[in-house]
């Protein structure tokens, strides 16, 4: 069990650190393309069709971007592709360590579909690569030449997404596999065209052919998607920590809507770069936001609410199971709970519900690890757990 929590700690933070590097880069030069001006003549005769000054970290940079390519290759030529390919490697070997070694506890919840293990990852790689291809049909049809009909295209690809995948997973595994899906799509972006398409242009400067515009154009389309892709991916990544949100019974709705505005609080940037400043985009996409928490915050009415705490089991609870759920009661559902009581958490944190025993059941490894091996729950030891009561909860789970 701890060697596995281990491996997941490296590998998140290995995944982090590619994932700021690459949407770094990707920032830093859709900040950089945005902001070149006309250089001067001596500039443009050698092809160069923008340039720009940047003083940093105690030096000053001159940088220059060419209109086709320069006469001849240089000896080092820096390539942007391995921060999204180790992203995307890193993110899937989380995602697989996570959500499929855990799915009966991470993926899978028996109240939105009762899904056996190997079929709920089938079909969370289904999803994945589905996702992917429909969107690589789209990047091919004649939907790609119009932006903003390729936008509303994409805004329906994720909704029938979000729909899809909030009712086959539990609503975090839903979240992480749309996060999966976008950041698949942006990856795939880099592999298969981006990249290739450089390639395309540095072959044809070492062979002094002509560079086809079209290259560079079917490339800048595709980091474009992924320049508004950031924003909505960062939200998934984070929203774990968040439960009102995946939580939600419109979750698929929250994401949606969420994505949408950020990606619409992207363009404010984007257009900023380019010398546009259009306030209002920045303003209607704050204020979005606001209704977004408003809508989401709202008090439900009490029926919704009001669930029965603790649930008799169907087969009746052996001595040890019915300790358990006792401590469990006395010292977790405060927070842990579909109606938490705490005064500090309002909504269960990281969504886990201990109401039911099929609950306690279905997280047992994750109950274990944290109040016996970790000893870090209940959080701050709130409701004075003792070294007794842990050790009838590693009795139990041990003897499971
Ligand atoms: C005062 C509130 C509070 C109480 C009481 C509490 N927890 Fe937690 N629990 C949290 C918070 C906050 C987190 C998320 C942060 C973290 O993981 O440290 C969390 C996270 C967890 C997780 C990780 C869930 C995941 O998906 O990784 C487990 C497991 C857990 N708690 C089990 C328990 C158990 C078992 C008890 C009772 C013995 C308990 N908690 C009592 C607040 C609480």
């Amino acid at each position: 069990m701890q060697w596995t929590e281990w491996l997941s700690l490296f590998i998140r933070w290995f995944h982090v650190i590619a994932g700021v590097a690459w949407i770094g880069a990707s920032f830093y030069f859709v900040w950089l393309d945005n902001n070149l001006r006309t250089p001067p003549d001596w500039k443009k005769d050698k092809g160069i069709k923008g340039d720009l000054w940047a003083v940093h970290g105690g030096g000053f940079y001159e940088i220059g971007k060419y209109q086709y390519g320069p006469e001849v290759i240089p000896p080092t030529l820096h390539w942007f592709k391995w921060e999204a390919y180790t992203t995307w490697l890193s993110g899937f070997a989380l995602l697989t360590l996570m959500y499929y070694f855990g799915a009966s506890a991470y993926l899978i919840d028996p109240n939105v579909m009762p899904l056996e293990p190997a079929t709920a990852v089938i079909m969370g790689l289904g999803f994945i690569f589905g996702g992917l291809a429909l969107y690589e049909l789209a990047c091919h049809s004649p939907l790609a030449k119009s932006p903003w009909l390729f936008a509303l295209f994409f805004m329906a690809l994720l909704t029938l997404g979000s729909w899809l995948a909030t009712s086959w997973f539990s609503g975090r595994g839903a979240y992480m596999h749309i996060g999966a899906l976008i950041g698949t799509i942006m990856a795939g972006n880099v592999f298969f065209n981006i990249i290739p398409s450089q390639k395309k242009m540095v072959a044809a400067v070492e062979n002094k052919q002509d560079i086809d515009p079209a290259w560079g154009a079917g490339a800048k389309l595709r980091s474009v998607h992924n320049n508004y892709l950031t924003l909505p991916l960062l939200f998934i990544m984070i929203s774990n920590h968040y439960p009102m949100t995946y939580q939600h019974p419109q979750n698929w709705l929250v994401l949606i809507l969420i994505s949408v505005v950020s990606a619409w609080i992207r363009h404010f940037f984007n257009l900023r770069h380019q010398g546009i400043f259009r306030p209002s985009v920045l303003v209607t996409g704050m204020l979005g936001m606001l209704l977004i928490a408003g809508w989401i915050s709202w008090p439900k009415s009490k029926a919704l609410t009001d669930v029965t705490r603790v649930e008799q089991p169907e087969t009746p609870l052996s001595e040890s199971q019915k300790a358990v759920l006792n401590l469990v009661e006395t010292h977790c559902t405060r927070c842990h709970s579909a109606t938490p009581t705490d005064d500090i958490f309002v909504v269960a944190p990281m969504g886990l519900h201990l109401d039911k025993w099929a609950q306690i059941e279905q997280f047992a490894p994750r109950i274990y690890a944290r109040t016996v091996q970790s000893k870090d729950m209940p959080l701050l030891n709130k409701t004075g757990m003792t070294e007794e009561e842990r050790q009838v909860i590693a009795d139990w789970y041990q003897s499971r």
